[in-house]
């Protein structure tokens, strides 16, 4: 793998400097990534609201860089909400994007100043009336997009065209603000195309509601934006290209307002996880495949290998004849496998003690990482 597809020397020399002190499993996350990251999307998409997905990665660290870069936020739940106001973000700038909530916690992101709110049922959208008085809502439908994402978000999530349209016309009756329509579809989508049937969809649900006295003014285009893992990507650029194309398409005379929900775009690249191997070993004596057990697994920060939906790529420092390994984590869970399918290739000579260095592994790993599974400890993080 090519190191320089993430950073230069420079940063390089000074992670592995950091890394060198730190006894593994652990991530470190260069925050400069996250901010070119952040910039190149707010010029890309000059006129739009970036809400960072805080479950991507809700350090602080991050949450203090971009709420200084002036980003807003998508936060899915009350621990979520109390961290990011605890930085000093303001509520104007939070968006309550989990349409699965409590009541109770609707009350709290009310009394706390949140006035934004996503929404995909009657129930949902009753508890928001009731405990966020007057509140903006945006209704998330269901898109297409599954089959071509890495990690799927649609089924469980939103709601079909015509269902949306009630919960606006419910939501303006229960004293409500309809605000808007969102969408995700799918993170680590790898069809542009898709924002364009998702895009179409919510015209349509713009220009009938409009027949119902209701004008909307709002559409959140969601996260779905890629980090680089092994497979070629389009750039950001190419990204926003299309789908400001696809916006203006629909919606020339009268551009809404828009808003992204990037999570894994954003600070995917930023980190590299730092492991171990802990032992190899073959499991007959002609086996031709060595496994290769590492000190993190699908329980302390890797679960999106599950399915090996993401493929992080792999470096390590040793070099010659390499052979296609199965890499498993160190738990006593047989599914703590990483890769079994897809066939890393590893130097023949790897032994414990060795390291491996996974790139592209800032998002969605020390949030998913379990505190005490097998007695493990949470993934560790430095920021630099
Ligand atoms: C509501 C919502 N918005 C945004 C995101 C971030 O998506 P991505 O990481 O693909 O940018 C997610 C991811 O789960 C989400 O659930």
């Amino acid at each position: 793998m090519e190191i320089d597809k993430y950073f230069d020397s420079v940063t390089w020399a000074e992670i592995k400097a950091l890394a060198n002190t730190q006894e593994t499993p652990f991530v470190v996350v260069h925050l400069e990534t996250i901010k070119k990251k952040y910039q190149e999307l707010h010029q890309c998409f000059p006129f739009a609201k970036i809400y960072y997905a805080v479950k991507a990665n809700p350090a602080v660290e991050i949450i203090r860089l971009l709420s200084d870069l002036g980003c807003y936020f998508d936060i899915a739940s009350i621990y979520e909400l109390d961290r990011v106001l605890g930085e000093g973000v303001t509520p104007e700038r939070v968006s309550f994007g989990n349409t699965i909530k409590k009541a109770k916690d609707v009350r709290a992101f009310y009394e706390k100043g949140v006035r934004l709110f996503a929404t995909d049922s009657e129930q949902d959208l009753e508890n928001i009336a009731r405990e966020a008085p007057g509140s903006k809502i945006y209704v998330r439908v269901i898109t297409e997009g599954g089959e071509t994402s890495d990690w799927p978000l649609s089924r469980k999530f939103g709601c079909h065209t015509d269902k949306a349209m009630d919960l606006l016309i419910l939501a303006r009756d229960l004293g409500l603000q309809p605000y808007g329509v969102s969408f995700h579809v799918g993170s680590q989508q790898h069809d542009i195309g898709v924002w364009d049937g998702a895009l179409s969809k919510v015209h349509s649900i713009f220009t009938r509601m409009k027949l119902e006295g209701i004008s909307l003014k709002m559409i959140n285009i969601g996260g779905g934006f890629p980090a680089r893992y092994i497979s070629e990507v389009n750039d950001i650029p190419t990204y926003s290209e299309d789908i400001l194309r696809f916006i203006k398409d629909d919606f020339d005379d009268e551009l809404p307002e828009i808003i992204l929900e990037p999570g894994r775009s954003l600070v995917g690249e930023s980190g590299v996880i730092v492991t171990e191997v802990v032992l190899t070993s073959r499991k007959a004596k002609n086996d031709l495949n060595r496994w290769v057990f590492t000190d993190i697994g699908k329980f302390s920060g890797m679960i999106e290998t599950l399915g090996e939906a993401i493929k992080y790529p792999l470096y390590t420092e040793k070099k010659g004849e390499t052979e296609e390994v199965i890499i498993a984590g160190p738990t006593c869970d047989s599914m703590d496998i990483l890769y079994e399918e897809y066939k890393y290739e590893l130097p023949l000579d790897l032994a414990a003690g060795d390291r491996l260095y996974w790139f592209a592994t800032g998002a969605y790993t020390t949030s998913y990482s379990s505190v005490e599974f097998n007695g493990f400890p949470a993934l560790k993080a430095y920021y630099l």
